[in-house]
């Protein structure tokens, strides 16, 4: 390694969080961020983690791409169901989000639980994506042992060769999008010195409201 672990660290300095410009929603923030984000950030812009916690307590991490958000669907992303993560949140639908991006040293964590999807919301991802990913969709068991690279392959060509000539594939009954409900959303802001700027917004359960507070770094 040419840079020892315990030296790598920057000062944080590109932007601010003041309450002012945070505003009172938490959806119309994370929309400017998440917009200013896919200008600035390199490839996965929309790439976040997404924690479960397994039958065992054993929390769980992993990413996952954004697919779509609003103040009505929440986070939405797609998987597959019959996956750890899928079993995961059938047992425990509570569930977090974190995203980083680097260059506007920002990072946003959101905690809630996860909703399937609506069928037809799936269904009309499903057929966007390019023919090759509706394809990956059948052909992998995500998340179970398999022998070696060649039984991944063998069974690409079988689904391969099953769907030939079919433009648009029907979505797999497994595989469809969850969007994710949030009860608390932060917002952190990279600051000189270590004092860095956190904005909390938390859901207010009786009367649905959101309310903000600012946490010490
Ligand atoms: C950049 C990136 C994007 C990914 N996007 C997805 C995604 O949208 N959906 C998905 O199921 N897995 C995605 N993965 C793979 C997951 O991280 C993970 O390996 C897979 O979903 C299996 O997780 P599980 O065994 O915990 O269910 C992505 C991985 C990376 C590195």
């Amino acid at each position: 390694m040419n840079r020892e672990l315990a030296d790598m660290r920057r000062v944080y300095k590109a932007n601010d969080l003041a309450e002012a410009n945070a505003g009172p929603c938490p959806f119309a923030l994370f929309n400017r961020w998440m917009a200013e984000a896919a200008k600035t950030e390199t490839l996965d812009p929309n790439a976040m983690t997404l924690a479960t916690v397994d039958a065992a307590g054993q929390p769980k991490a992993r990413i996952v791409l954004l697919k779509g958000f609003s103040k009505e669907l929440g986070w939405v992303f797609y998987t597959n169901y019959t996956s750890d993560k899928g079993e995961e949140l059938k047992n425990n639908p509570r569930c977090s989000l974190l995203f980083w991006w680097e260059l506007l040293e920002r990072q946003v964590r959101v905690e809630g639980y996860v909703q399937k999807l609506s069928e037809e919301e799936s269904d009309h991802y499903y057929t966007s994506r390019p023919r090759e990913s509706q394809l990956g969709a059948w052909v992998s068991e995500q998340s179970q042992v398999i022998t070696g690279r060649e039984a991944l392959n063998e069974r690409e060509a079988i689904i391969t060769e099953q769907y030939a000539g079919i433009d648009i594939l029907p979505r797999p009954p497994h595989w469809g999008g969850y969007q994710v409900i949030p009860t608390s959303i932060e917002f952190w802001q990279g600051q000189p010195s270590r004092l860095h700027d956190r904005l909390r917004f938390k859901l207010n359960t009786e009367d649905q409201q959101w309310t903000r507070e600012r946490l010490s770094p």
